[in-house]
Protein backbone atom coordinates (compact mmCIF):
# COMPACT_ATOMS: atom_id res chain seq x y z
CA UNK A 1 0.00 0.00 0.00
CA UNK A 2 2.74 2.28 0.65
CA UNK A 3 5.06 1.76 -2.71
CA UNK A 4 4.29 4.61 -5.11
CA UNK A 5 1.58 4.27 -7.42
CA UNK A 6 1.66 3.10 -11.31
CA UNK A 7 -0.19 6.35 -12.76
CA UNK A 8 -3.03 6.12 -15.72
CA UNK A 9 -1.79 8.44 -18.68
CA UNK A 10 -4.47 10.09 -20.80
CA UNK A 11 -4.20 8.37 -24.45
CA UNK A 12 -6.41 7.68 -26.69
CA UNK A 13 -7.75 5.13 -29.18
CA UNK A 14 -8.07 5.60 -32.99
CA UNK A 15 -11.34 6.79 -32.42
CA UNK A 16 -10.65 9.19 -29.69
CA UNK A 17 -12.07 7.34 -26.59
CA UNK A 18 -9.69 7.35 -23.19
CA UNK A 19 -8.00 4.00 -23.29
CA UNK A 20 -5.30 2.27 -21.41
CA UNK A 21 -2.40 0.66 -23.11
CA UNK A 22 -2.27 -1.08 -19.97
CA UNK A 23 -5.31 -3.06 -20.63
CA UNK A 24 -5.44 -2.62 -23.98
CA UNK A 25 -9.17 -1.77 -23.52
CA UNK A 26 -11.28 1.71 -23.72
CA UNK A 27 -12.15 3.51 -20.27
CA UNK A 28 -15.55 4.31 -21.74
CA UNK A 29 -16.77 4.95 -25.53
CA UNK A 30 -18.27 8.53 -26.17
CA UNK A 31 -21.57 9.78 -25.60
CA UNK A 32 -22.47 6.23 -24.82
CA UNK A 33 -20.41 6.06 -21.57
CA UNK A 34 -22.79 8.10 -19.41
CA UNK A 35 -25.98 6.40 -20.43
CA UNK A 36 -24.15 3.10 -19.88
CA UNK A 37 -23.15 3.94 -16.20
CA UNK A 38 -27.26 4.63 -15.83
CA UNK A 39 -28.10 1.59 -17.51
CA UNK A 40 -25.69 -0.75 -16.12
CA UNK A 41 -24.63 0.64 -12.46
CA UNK A 42 -27.31 2.86 -11.74
CA UNK A 43 -30.32 0.95 -12.66
CA UNK A 44 -28.55 -2.38 -12.35
CA UNK A 45 -28.31 -1.61 -8.64
CA UNK A 46 -31.56 -0.44 -8.05
CA UNK A 47 -30.74 3.32 -8.02
CA UNK A 48 -32.35 5.72 -7.21
CA UNK A 49 -34.73 3.61 -5.50
CA UNK A 50 -32.63 2.02 -3.12
CA UNK A 51 -31.54 4.91 -1.64
CA UNK A 52 -35.10 6.70 -1.53
CA UNK A 53 -35.27 8.13 2.04
CA UNK A 54 -32.46 6.50 3.22
CA UNK A 55 -30.26 8.55 5.76
CA UNK A 56 -27.35 6.68 4.36
CA UNK A 57 -26.41 5.19 1.50
CA UNK A 58 -23.03 3.79 0.81
CA UNK A 59 -21.92 2.51 -2.97
CA UNK A 60 -18.31 0.86 -3.43
CA UNK A 61 -17.05 0.36 -6.59
CA UNK A 62 -13.93 -0.99 -8.16
CA UNK A 63 -12.28 0.89 -10.40
CA UNK A 64 -12.94 4.92 -10.71
CA UNK A 65 -11.35 5.47 -13.96
CA UNK A 66 -12.81 8.70 -15.36
CA UNK A 67 -15.25 8.91 -12.57
CA UNK A 68 -18.17 8.75 -14.87
CA UNK A 69 -19.80 6.66 -13.14
CA UNK A 70 -19.62 8.83 -9.87
CA UNK A 71 -20.88 11.89 -11.87
CA UNK A 72 -23.63 10.23 -13.12
CA UNK A 73 -24.45 8.65 -9.33
CA UNK A 74 -23.82 12.59 -7.99
CA UNK A 75 -26.25 13.80 -10.80
CA UNK A 76 -29.23 11.17 -10.01
CA UNK A 77 -28.68 12.03 -6.54
CA UNK A 78 -29.52 15.87 -7.05
CA UNK A 79 -32.35 15.37 -9.54
CA UNK A 80 -33.95 13.07 -7.15
CA UNK A 81 -36.25 14.40 -4.15
CA UNK A 82 -36.41 10.95 -2.32
CA UNK A 83 -32.42 10.64 -2.03
CA UNK A 84 -30.52 9.66 0.76
CA UNK A 85 -29.76 12.57 3.21
CA UNK A 86 -26.03 11.60 3.01
CA UNK A 87 -24.25 9.91 -0.14
CA UNK A 88 -21.04 8.06 0.40
CA UNK A 89 -19.05 7.44 -3.08
CA UNK A 90 -16.60 5.11 -2.08
CA UNK A 91 -14.18 4.09 -4.78
CA UNK A 92 -11.14 1.89 -5.53
CA UNK A 93 -8.64 2.60 -8.03
CA UNK A 94 -5.02 1.14 -8.68
CA UNK A 95 -3.75 3.51 -11.23
CA UNK A 96 -5.49 7.19 -11.21
CA UNK A 97 -4.99 9.56 -13.32
CA UNK A 98 -2.98 12.65 -11.92
CA UNK A 99 -5.16 15.96 -12.03
CA UNK A 100 -4.00 17.14 -15.49
CA UNK A 101 -4.25 13.24 -16.88
CA UNK A 102 -8.38 13.74 -15.19
CA UNK A 103 -8.73 17.09 -17.40
CA UNK A 104 -7.23 15.85 -20.54
CA UNK A 105 -9.28 12.75 -20.68
CA UNK A 106 -12.56 14.73 -19.46
CA UNK A 107 -12.23 17.33 -22.27
CA UNK A 108 -11.81 14.53 -24.99
CA UNK A 109 -15.69 13.13 -23.56
CA UNK A 110 -18.07 15.54 -25.18
CA UNK A 111 -21.15 13.54 -23.28
CA UNK A 112 -19.57 15.39 -20.65
CA UNK A 113 -20.96 18.78 -21.22
CA UNK A 114 -24.26 17.47 -19.31
CA UNK A 115 -22.39 17.11 -16.36
CA UNK A 116 -19.66 20.02 -16.70
CA UNK A 117 -20.04 21.48 -13.61
CA UNK A 118 -19.84 18.82 -11.49
CA UNK A 119 -17.10 16.97 -13.58
CA UNK A 120 -15.24 20.60 -12.91
CA UNK A 121 -15.99 20.52 -9.22
CA UNK A 122 -14.38 16.75 -9.15
CA UNK A 123 -11.45 18.05 -10.39
CA UNK A 124 -10.93 20.99 -8.82
CA UNK A 125 -11.50 18.41 -5.12
CA UNK A 126 -9.07 16.29 -7.11
CA UNK A 127 -6.23 14.48 -4.59
CA UNK A 128 -2.40 13.64 -5.52
CA UNK A 129 -2.24 10.70 -6.35
CA UNK A 130 -0.46 8.91 -3.33
CA UNK A 131 -1.08 5.53 -1.84
CA UNK A 132 -4.47 5.45 0.64
CA UNK A 133 -7.47 7.07 1.46
CA UNK A 134 -8.73 10.76 0.09
CA UNK A 135 -11.87 12.24 1.39
CA UNK A 136 -13.48 14.84 -1.20
CA UNK A 137 -16.79 16.38 0.12
CA UNK A 138 -19.41 18.20 -2.08
CA UNK A 139 -23.19 19.41 -2.03
CA UNK A 140 -21.85 20.80 1.97
CA UNK A 141 -20.41 17.58 2.86
CA UNK A 142 -24.20 15.59 1.63
CA UNK A 143 -22.41 13.63 -1.00
CA UNK A 144 -18.66 12.36 0.30
CA UNK A 145 -16.19 10.60 -2.04
CA UNK A 146 -13.24 8.24 -0.59
CA UNK A 147 -11.33 7.28 -3.17
CA UNK A 148 -8.91 4.59 -2.12
CA UNK A 149 -5.44 4.79 -4.48
CA UNK A 150 -4.28 1.37 -4.04
CA UNK A 151 -5.02 -2.13 -5.74
CA UNK A 152 -8.34 -3.45 -4.71
CA UNK A 153 -6.45 -7.07 -3.62
CA UNK A 154 -5.02 -4.80 -0.63
CA UNK A 155 -7.62 -2.39 0.27
CA UNK A 156 -10.63 -4.02 0.45
CA UNK A 157 -9.21 -5.97 3.65
CA UNK A 158 -8.19 -2.95 5.10
CA UNK A 159 -11.79 -1.23 4.94
CA UNK A 160 -14.52 -1.12 7.50
CA UNK A 161 -17.53 0.09 5.92
CA UNK A 162 -21.12 -1.34 5.01
CA UNK A 163 -22.00 -1.19 1.31
CA UNK A 164 -25.41 -0.92 0.58
CA UNK A 165 -24.86 -1.22 -3.42
CA UNK A 166 -20.98 -2.20 -5.13
CA UNK A 167 -20.32 -1.20 -9.26
CA UNK A 168 -18.15 -3.50 -10.22
CA UNK A 169 -15.96 -1.91 -13.10
CA UNK A 170 -12.76 -3.15 -13.47
CA UNK A 171 -11.63 -4.05 -17.22
CA UNK A 172 -12.76 -6.82 -18.50
CA UNK A 173 -11.91 -10.22 -16.63
CA UNK A 174 -10.14 -11.27 -19.97
CA UNK A 175 -7.95 -8.08 -19.61
CA UNK A 176 -7.90 -7.74 -16.37
CA UNK A 177 -8.06 -11.45 -14.62
CA UNK A 178 -6.10 -10.70 -11.13
CA UNK A 179 -8.79 -8.34 -10.30
CA UNK A 180 -11.53 -10.52 -10.68
CA UNK A 181 -10.95 -13.46 -8.68
CA UNK A 182 -13.04 -15.69 -6.14
CA UNK A 183 -11.24 -13.65 -3.62
CA UNK A 184 -12.81 -10.21 -4.35
CA UNK A 185 -16.46 -11.68 -4.43
CA UNK A 186 -15.93 -12.88 -0.17
CA UNK A 187 -14.27 -9.58 0.18
CA UNK A 188 -17.50 -7.88 -0.78
CA UNK A 189 -19.76 -10.45 0.66
CA UNK A 190 -18.02 -9.48 3.77
CA UNK A 191 -18.60 -5.87 3.05
CA UNK A 192 -22.17 -6.55 2.08
CA UNK A 193 -25.07 -5.14 4.39
CA UNK A 194 -28.20 -6.91 4.38
CA UNK A 195 -30.01 -6.77 0.64
CA UNK A 196 -26.93 -4.92 -0.78
CA UNK A 197 -27.00 -4.95 -4.39
CA UNK A 198 -24.60 -5.44 -7.25
CA UNK A 199 -24.05 -4.81 -10.82
CA UNK A 200 -21.64 -5.70 -13.27
CA UNK A 201 -21.31 -5.28 -17.01
CA UNK A 202 -19.20 -8.65 -16.70
CA UNK A 203 -21.59 -12.28 -16.75
CA UNK A 204 -18.64 -14.86 -16.85
CA UNK A 205 -19.78 -17.98 -15.24
CA UNK A 206 -16.56 -18.40 -13.55
CA UNK A 207 -17.31 -14.86 -12.13
CA UNK A 208 -20.99 -15.68 -11.37
CA UNK A 209 -20.25 -18.83 -9.44
CA UNK A 210 -17.97 -17.22 -7.54
CA UNK A 211 -20.60 -14.41 -6.18
CA UNK A 212 -22.86 -17.04 -5.89
CA UNK A 213 -20.37 -18.89 -3.89
CA UNK A 214 -19.61 -15.86 -1.78
CA UNK A 215 -23.54 -15.84 -0.79
CA UNK A 216 -25.06 -13.02 -3.54
CA UNK A 217 -28.13 -13.92 -5.25
CA UNK A 218 -27.12 -13.61 -9.26
CA UNK A 219 -29.04 -12.95 -12.11
CA UNK A 220 -28.15 -11.88 -15.84
CA UNK A 221 -30.34 -9.44 -17.29
CA UNK A 222 -30.02 -7.82 -20.81
CA UNK A 223 -26.90 -5.68 -21.46
CA UNK A 224 -26.75 -1.60 -22.68
CA UNK A 225 -27.90 -1.40 -25.38
CA UNK A 226 -26.52 -4.31 -27.71
CA UNK A 227 -23.91 -5.35 -25.23
CA UNK A 228 -24.10 -8.64 -24.10
CA UNK A 229 -26.10 -9.59 -20.36
CA UNK A 230 -24.74 -8.40 -17.68
CA UNK A 231 -24.78 -9.43 -13.90
CA UNK A 232 -27.14 -8.31 -10.93
CA UNK A 233 -26.97 -9.82 -7.78
CA UNK A 234 -28.24 -9.56 -3.94
CA UNK A 235 -27.08 -9.94 -0.85
CA UNK A 236 -29.40 -11.70 1.39
CA UNK A 237 -30.70 -10.48 4.64
CA UNK A 238 -28.05 -11.74 7.11
CA UNK A 239 -29.20 -14.46 9.41
CA UNK A 240 -26.23 -13.95 12.09
CA UNK A 241 -23.89 -15.82 9.79
CA UNK A 242 -20.90 -13.29 9.11
CA UNK A 243 -18.11 -13.29 12.02
CA UNK A 244 -17.93 -9.53 11.08
CA UNK A 245 -21.01 -8.37 9.62
CA UNK A 246 -20.45 -4.56 8.52
CA UNK A 247 -21.60 -1.84 10.29
CA UNK A 248 -25.41 -1.22 10.26
CA UNK A 249 -26.72 1.76 8.71
CA UNK A 250 -27.13 5.06 10.20
CA UNK A 251 -30.77 5.64 11.51
CA UNK A 252 -30.40 8.40 14.08
CA UNK A 253 -33.42 9.63 15.69
CA UNK A 254 -31.91 13.13 16.92
CA UNK A 255 -28.74 14.21 15.69
CA UNK A 256 -27.42 15.80 18.44
CA UNK A 257 -24.33 15.44 19.63
CA UNK A 258 -22.38 15.96 23.07
CA UNK A 259 -18.60 16.05 22.67
CA UNK A 260 -16.58 16.55 25.95
CA UNK A 261 -13.16 18.35 25.92
CA UNK A 262 -12.23 21.18 22.78
CA UNK A 263 -8.49 20.27 21.78
CA UNK A 264 -7.77 18.72 18.74
CA UNK A 265 -9.62 15.32 18.96
CA UNK A 266 -12.71 16.84 20.28
CA UNK A 267 -12.89 19.81 17.89
CA UNK A 268 -11.51 17.52 14.81
CA UNK A 269 -14.75 15.16 15.88
CA UNK A 270 -17.09 18.28 15.95
CA UNK A 271 -16.24 19.94 12.66
CA UNK A 272 -17.01 16.23 11.16
CA UNK A 273 -20.28 15.77 13.05
CA UNK A 274 -20.97 19.05 12.02
CA UNK A 275 -20.27 18.51 8.17
CA UNK A 276 -23.12 15.29 8.62
CA UNK A 277 -25.38 17.82 9.48
CA UNK A 278 -25.17 17.09 13.78
CA UNK A 279 -26.32 19.66 16.40
CA UNK A 280 -23.40 19.16 18.21
CA UNK A 281 -22.79 20.80 22.16
CA UNK A 282 -19.02 20.91 22.83
CA UNK A 283 -17.96 21.47 26.41
CA UNK A 284 -14.53 22.06 28.01
CA UNK A 285 -13.61 23.58 31.26
CA UNK A 286 -11.37 26.32 29.39
CA UNK A 287 -12.90 29.59 27.65
CA UNK A 288 -11.36 28.71 24.20
CA UNK A 289 -10.47 25.53 22.35
CA UNK A 290 -7.45 23.55 22.20
CA UNK A 291 -5.77 25.41 25.43
CA UNK A 292 -3.83 22.46 26.97
CA UNK A 293 -1.32 20.15 25.11
CA UNK A 294 -3.40 20.83 21.89
CA UNK A 295 -2.17 23.96 21.47
CA UNK A 296 1.26 22.51 21.40
CA UNK A 297 2.63 23.34 18.08
CA UNK A 298 3.78 20.06 17.71
CA UNK A 299 0.12 18.74 18.65
CA UNK A 300 -0.88 20.56 15.30
CA UNK A 301 1.83 19.68 12.65
CA UNK A 302 2.21 15.97 13.48
CA UNK A 303 -0.88 14.74 16.10
CA UNK A 304 -2.62 14.07 12.27
CA UNK A 305 -5.94 13.91 14.26
CA UNK A 306 -7.92 15.36 11.14
CA UNK A 307 -6.69 12.60 8.57
CA UNK A 308 -6.84 9.98 11.37
CA UNK A 309 -10.45 10.72 11.92
CA UNK A 310 -11.16 10.85 8.48
CA UNK A 311 -9.69 7.67 7.55
CA UNK A 312 -11.71 5.73 10.58
CA UNK A 313 -14.96 6.88 9.06
CA UNK A 314 -13.85 3.68 6.20
CA UNK A 315 -10.57 1.87 7.67
CA UNK A 316 -9.01 -0.18 11.01
CA UNK A 317 -7.11 2.29 12.60
CA UNK A 318 -3.27 1.30 12.20
CA UNK A 319 -1.57 -0.25 15.05
CA UNK A 320 1.34 2.34 16.04
CA UNK A 321 3.71 -0.81 17.20
CA UNK A 322 7.29 -0.39 17.42
CA UNK A 323 8.78 -3.91 16.97
CA UNK A 324 11.55 -4.42 19.46
CA UNK A 325 14.85 -4.44 17.82
CA UNK A 326 13.06 -2.40 14.56
CA UNK A 327 14.42 0.42 13.44
CA UNK A 328 11.08 1.17 11.25
CA UNK A 329 8.93 4.14 12.34
CA UNK A 330 5.49 3.20 13.57
CA UNK A 331 2.75 4.05 11.14
CA UNK A 332 1.15 7.30 11.33
CA UNK A 333 -2.64 6.74 12.61
CA UNK A 334 -4.19 7.12 9.02
CA UNK A 335 -2.36 4.27 7.64
CA UNK A 336 -3.31 1.63 6.62
CA UNK A 337 -2.60 -1.05 8.90
CA UNK A 338 -0.66 -4.28 7.80
CA UNK A 339 -2.30 -7.47 7.82
CA UNK A 340 -1.52 -9.82 10.56
CA UNK A 341 0.16 -13.13 9.01
CA UNK A 342 -2.13 -15.62 11.53
CA UNK A 343 -5.08 -13.17 9.88
C1 LIG B 1 -13.34 0.72 -17.16
S1 LIG B 1 -12.34 1.64 -16.07
C2 LIG B 1 -13.49 2.29 -14.88
C3 LIG B 1 -14.39 3.36 -15.42
C4 LIG B 1 -14.99 4.17 -14.33
N1 LIG B 1 -15.76 3.41 -13.37
C5 LIG B 1 -15.76 5.36 -14.82
O1 LIG B 1 -16.93 5.51 -14.46
O2 LIG B 1 -15.18 6.17 -15.52
C6 LIG B 1 -11.56 0.38 -15.08
C7 LIG B 1 -10.71 0.94 -13.97
O3 LIG B 1 -10.38 -0.12 -13.07
C8 LIG B 1 -9.09 0.13 -12.57
N2 LIG B 1 -8.55 -1.14 -12.04
C9 LIG B 1 -8.17 -2.23 -12.74
N3 LIG B 1 -7.73 -3.19 -11.90
C10 LIG B 1 -7.82 -2.70 -10.65
C11 LIG B 1 -7.50 -3.23 -9.37
N4 LIG B 1 -6.97 -4.45 -9.23
N5 LIG B 1 -7.70 -2.45 -8.29
C12 LIG B 1 -8.25 -1.20 -8.42
N6 LIG B 1 -8.57 -0.66 -9.63
C13 LIG B 1 -8.37 -1.40 -10.73
C14 LIG B 1 -8.34 0.61 -13.80
O4 LIG B 1 -7.14 1.30 -13.47
C15 LIG B 1 -9.38 1.52 -14.45
O5 LIG B 1 -9.25 2.83 -14.04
Amino acid sequence: MSRALDLAEPVFSASGSPYSPRYDEVYRDGAAGLQRARHVFLAGTGLPQAWGGRDQFVILEAGFGLGLNFLATWQAWRDDPRRCRRLHFVSVETHPFTSEGLAAVHASLDALAEFAPLAAELRAAWPLALPGLHRLEFEGGAVALTLAFGDIDAVLPRLVLGADAFYLDGFSPARNPDMWQPQLMKRLARLARPEATLATHVADSVFQRGLQAAGFAVSSVPGFGSEPPMTVARFPVMRGTRRQPPPPAAAWPERHAIVVGAGLAGCAVTERLAARGWRVTLFDAHDGPAQLTSAHRAAASGGGHAPGWQAAACCRPAPARRTPGSSRRPSPPWAFPRRSRAG
